[in-house]
């Protein structure tokens, strides 16, 4: 029996600078898809997938994500007052009772191998997630962590990788692996490269941001020197894990939306919206008002 993974990672330090002004005061993982700030989403993922422990590595500007998680008081007051049970539930079921949230400041941004780093001492000795809220995966029934969890158990705790074929002129965004396959969907990833342009990537599999890791990572970063954009690479430290333990790559089911791109992060708003229970209808009747009148027919 391999441990049940109870902690998850979120490095939410990043500038957001794709997305400015609008996180210029707010962190980009705040961002909403819909009613939901990605973050909740992402949190929703590691709980549906076992997680009780929430490990925020938080920067400057990202009060407002200690405080979406945070008990409101004044806003459920008011909200009780009011009679508005169905709001207040919302408010108040962000997060079950039993999970913890955790946040640790990252005081300089030297990387996401950094931030990662900075969970240390309360992961400890224990395989945890590493969840990029940037990156939104819708994965049906079961959730891409909770599938990445299945293919831990079954590889004997491995190290697992979320990856999907991403555009090959597009590999210098992406860690990109290049892997053994073992079964399917999962491959054991022989080398990983961190943003290489297209010539010299190894294969277009591109890592999304879902990471199940062995606490021996911790050790690595330690030794990782700064690599590219002059950061600490988390890709840079998993390299040096393959060539002591087992790291797979897995291909999840679902769909990813690279919510870190402002073309990503709108195609997420429209397809969540068409899919979303009190919007659905009108939203799509409007769109198909609003794209009948503007295709040419
Ligand atoms: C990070 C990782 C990269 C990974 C990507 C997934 O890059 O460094 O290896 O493929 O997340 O979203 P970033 O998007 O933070 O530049």
């Amino acid at each position: 029996m391999t441990r049940p993974i109870r902690k998850a990672v979120f490095p939410v330090a990043g500038m957001g600078s794709r997305f400015l002004p609008a996180t210029k005061a707010n962190p980009k993982e705040m961002l909403p898809i819909v009613d939901k700030p990605l973050i909740q989403y992402a949190a929703e993922e590691a709980v549906a997938a076992g997680a009780t422990e929430l490990i925020f590595i938080t920067g400057r500007n990202k009060r407002s994500i200690e405080d979406h998680f945070d008990k409101a008081y004044e806003l459920e007051t008011e909200l009780e007052k009011r009679g508005k049970e169905k709001l207040l539930a919302l408010v108040q079921d962000v997060l079950p009772d039993n999970v913890a949230c955790i946040y640790i400041r990252q005081a300089e941004p030297l990387g996401l191998g950094h931030a990662v780093l900075c969970a240390k001492p309360v992961v400890g000795n224990d395989p945890f997630a590493v969840i990029l809220a940037d990156d939104l995966i819708d994965g049906g029934d079961l959730n891409c962590l909770q599938q990445m969890a299945w293919v831990h158990e079954a590889h004997g705790g491995a190290s697992v990788l979320a990856v999907e074929p991403v555009n090959p002129l597009e590999t210098d965004r992406y860690g990109i692996v290049k892997t053994e396959p073992v079964a399917d969907r999962v491959g054991r990833v022989e080398r990983i490269v961190e943003k290489p342009k297209p010539a010299n990537a190894p294969s277009n599999l591109g890592v999304v941001g879902r990471y199940l890791l062995s606490p021996r990572i911790f050790t690595l970063l330690e030794q990782t020197e700064r690599g590219a954009g002059g950061e600490i690479q988390l890709t840079d430290a998993i390299a040096m894990l393959l060539a002591e333990e087992p790291v797979m790559a897995y291909q999840f089911r679902g769909k990813r939306y690279d919510c870190g791109d402002k073309l990503g992060y709108l195609v997420a708003t429209v397809e969540h919206a068409l899919a979303h229970p009190e919007l659905k209808e009108s939203f799509a009747e409007y769109l198909g008002r609003y794209v009948g009148t503007r295709l040419p027919r």
